[in-house]
C-alpha cells in the first residue's frame, strides 16, 4: 500500500470561514487533537493576517511536535518573514506559498500579467526556502488556469526549491475525471517531479470535494488537504473523515494508507463542534448523528440479523457511540418488540399487535418515539394523546447577580390550581423545586441540554432533559424563547410521564415535598 499524506487545514482554511473563529487556546487544543489523530501536516494559520494569528501559530509550533507545522503566506517578503518567525520553534516547518494563476484572478484580483506572476513565484520560493524545512507552492484557482501556464508556474516553484506542488480547486469547479487528468498531466510534464509531492486541495461548491480528492490520488497526488467536518470557505473543504474512511472501507479499490487513527475521527469532530459551537449536520457522512442510525423497518430487521446488511463500517471504527435504532413510522413490529425486550418488556402475539398499532398511531405526526414513550405504550398508557396529569399555567422567575434565584410556579390538575414558591441555585433549579413541591415526586436531573434552534438573541431554545425518579429514567423536551419557562415545561413533561406510569390514582401530596424551600397552596380557580 502507498502512503498518502494528510494535510489538515482546519485551523487555516476551516477557521477563516464565518462562524468557525477560535481563540489561541482553542486552536492549540484542536492542534493537539489533530496530532493524536495522526495527521502528517497541520496548517496552523496565516501569520501575516493578524498578530493573533501569528501568536496562535507560534504556540502550536512550540507545543505540537508530532506533525509538520505549516503556515500560509502570499508571495511577499512580509508574509514569508511573518511565517518564518512563527515557525522558528517548530520541530518540522513548512511555508505554504500561494499566488493566483488563472487569467481571471491575474487580471481582476491581482492586476498583474503572467510574467510578473512567474517572477513573484520564483522570488518568493527562493526566499521561503531559506527559512523552513520545506516549501509548498499553490497556484490558486489552478483548475481554471490555462494548463501550459499552470505547468510553467509549478516549474518556476520547483526550480527554486519547492518540494510540494498543490493544485487547488479553489472554487469547487472541477469534476473527478477532469481533476484526475490534471494530476496525470502535471506528473508527466513537470521536470524534477520525482523530488516533488503533488497535492490536492478541493472545495465543495458542487459537493464533489471528496470525490475530486480521491480522483486526484488515483491521478498521482500523494498528499490531500482537508478539514475536520469539511469546514472551510463557502461550502467547505474536502472532509478529512470522509477521505480517510473511503480509503479504509474501499482499500481494495484505493490501496493507500494514512497515519490517521480512525477511532479518533468522531471525538475530533465532536471537539471541533464543541470549540466552535457549530454542530455537525445530522446526516453528515461518518460523523453525523444519523450516520449510524437506522429507522426504516426493513433496515432494522436486517441490521439485527447481521449488521453488515446496512453498515459498511462500524460506529466503533470511527469512535462513534454504538448504533442507534430510531423507532419511528418506518420501524417494523419486530424492531418494536426487540426494543421493548431490551427495556425489560417481553410481548408477543395479540399484545404485540395492539401495542404496534398504537405505536404507529403515535408516530402519525411524523415523530420518533423515545424509550420512555415506548414503555408507556407497553404499559397501556398512550404517550402523547392523553391529557397530562399536571399542566403548567404560570412560571415567574427572578435571577441575576444577587443570589439566590426565586421562582413562582402555578400548576393545575383536575380543575384545582396549585402554587409554589422556591429559592434555587439559578432560576431552573428554583422552578424545578416548585414543581417538585407541588407534585410530591422530586426528580433528579441527570442530563440537561439547551440548543438554539433559530438565530439571534431572541432564538427559540430547545431544552431536552433526562430525569430519574425512583431509579427509572424519563425524558422531557420543550421549546421557547424563554428558556426558564421551557425548562419548567420540559421538567414537568418528564415528571408527567413518570406519573402516567403510576396510574390514575396519583394525587398531589397534602404536605409540600420540600417544605423548607417551597410553599404550596391550592388556590381554586384564583389566578
Ligand atoms: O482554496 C485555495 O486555493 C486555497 C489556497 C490558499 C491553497 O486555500
Ligand atoms: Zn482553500
Amino acid at each position: 500500500m502507498k502512503r498518502l499524506l494528510i494535510f489538515d487545514t482546519t485551523l487555516r482554511d476551516g477557521e477563516q470561514s464565518p462562524g468557525y473563529g477560535m481563540t489561541s487556546e482553542q486552536k492549540l487544543q484542536l492542534a493537539r487533537q489533530l496530532e493524536a489523530l495522526g495527521v502528517d501536516i497541520i496548517e496552523a494559520g496565516f501569520p501575516a493576517a493578524s498578530p493573533a494569528d501569528a501568536a496562535g501559530v507560534q504556540t502550536i509550533a512550540r507545543e505540537v511536535r508530532g506533525a509538520t507545522i505549516a503556515t500560509l503566506a502570499r508571495c511577499t517578503e512580509n508574509d514569508i518573514e511573518a511565517s518564518a518567525k512563527s515557525l522558528e520553534k517548530a520541530a518540522r516547518s513548512r511555508i505554504h506559498l500561494f499566488l493566483s494563476t488563472s487569467d481571471l484572478h491575474l487580471e481582476h484580483k491581482l492586476g498583474i500579467d503572467r510574467q510578473t506572476a512567474l517572477d513573484r513565484i520564483a522570488r518568493a520560493t527562493k526566499l521561503a526556502c531559506r527559512y523552513c524545512d520545506e516549501v509548498e507552492f499553490s497556484p490558486e484557482d489552478a483548475t481554471r488556469t490555462d494548463i501550459d501556464f499552470l505547468l510553467a508556474c509549478a516549474q518556476a516553484a520547483v526550480d527554486e526549491g519547492a518540494r510540494v506542488i498543490n493544485l487547488p480547486d479553489t472554487v469547487g469547479y472541477s469534476t473527478p475525471p477532469e481533476y484526475r487528468a490534471l494530476f496525470e498531466s502535471i506528473r508527466l510534464r513537470l521536470s524534477g517531479v520525482e523530488r516533488v509531492i503533488l497535492s490536492a486541495h478541493c472545495h465543495n461548491d458542487l459537493g464533489m470535494a471528496v470525490a475530486n480528492s480521491l480522483a486526484a490520488v488515483e491521478g498521482g497526488a500523494e498528499q490531500v488537504e482537508c478539514t475536520i467536518n469539511g469546514i472551510g470557505e463557502r461550502a467547505g473543504n474536502a472532509s478529512l473523515e470522509e477521505i480517510v474512511m473511503a480509503l479504509h472501507v474501499r482499500a481494495g479499490l484505493l490501496p493507500y494508507e494514512t497515519g490517521v487513527v480512525t477511532q479518533l475521527l468522531y471525538p475530533t469532530s465532536q471537539m471541533l463542534s464543541a470549540l466552535t459551537g457549530v454542530g455537525v449536520q445530522p446526516n453528515k457522512a461518518v460523523v453525523g448523528r444519523n450516520a449510524f442510525a437506522h429507522e426504516a423497518g426493513v433496515h432494522q430487521h436486517g441490521i439485527m440479523k447481521d449488521r453488515r446488511t446496512y453498515e459498511i463500517m462500524t460506529p466503533e471504527s470511527v469512535g462513534a457511540p454504538p448504533m442507534r435504532l430510531v423507532l419511528g413510522r418506518h420501524s417494523g413490529r419486530h424492531a418494536v418488540a426487540l426494543r421493548l425486550a431490551d427495556l425489560g418488556y417481553t410481548i408477543s402475539g395479540t399484545v404485540l399487535n395492539l401495542v404496534y398499532d398504537r405505536f404507529l398511531r403515535a408516530c402519525e405526526s411524523g415523530k420518533s418515539l423515545t424509550d420512555d414513550d415506548l414503555v408507556l405504550l407497553a404499559q397501556d398508557n398512550p404517550p402523547t394523546s392523553s391529557k397530562p396529569p399536571y399542566e403548567l399555567s404560570l412560571v415567574q422567575a427572578s435571577a441575576g447577580t444577587v443570589r439566590p434565584a426565586t421562582a413562582t410556579v402555578r400548576i393545575t390538575r383536575d380543575g384545582e390550581t396549585y402554587v409554589a414558591c422556591a429559592l434555587g441555585d439559578g432560576p431552573v433549579d428554583a422552578v424545578c423545586t416548585c414543581i417538585d413541591s407541588i407534585t410530591g415526586h422530586p426528580a433528579r436531573v441527570v442530563g440537561y441540554d439547551l440548543r438554539a434552534i433559530s438565530e439571534g438573541r431572541d432564538a427559540e431554545g430547545e431544552v431536552s432533559l433526562r430525569v430519574v425518579v425512583d431509579d427509572r429514567p424519563f425524558s422531557g423536551r420543550a421549546v421557547g424563547t424563554d428558556i426558564v419557562e421551557a425548562s419548567a415545561r420540559a421538567y414537568l413533561s418528564a415528571v408527567n410521564k413518570c406519573l402516567a406510569t403510576m396510574g390514575e390514582g396519583v394525587k398531589p401530596p397534602q404536605v409540600p415535598a420540600v417544605a423548607l424551600r417551597a410553599q404550596k397552596a391550592p388556590l381554586g380557580a384564583q389566578p
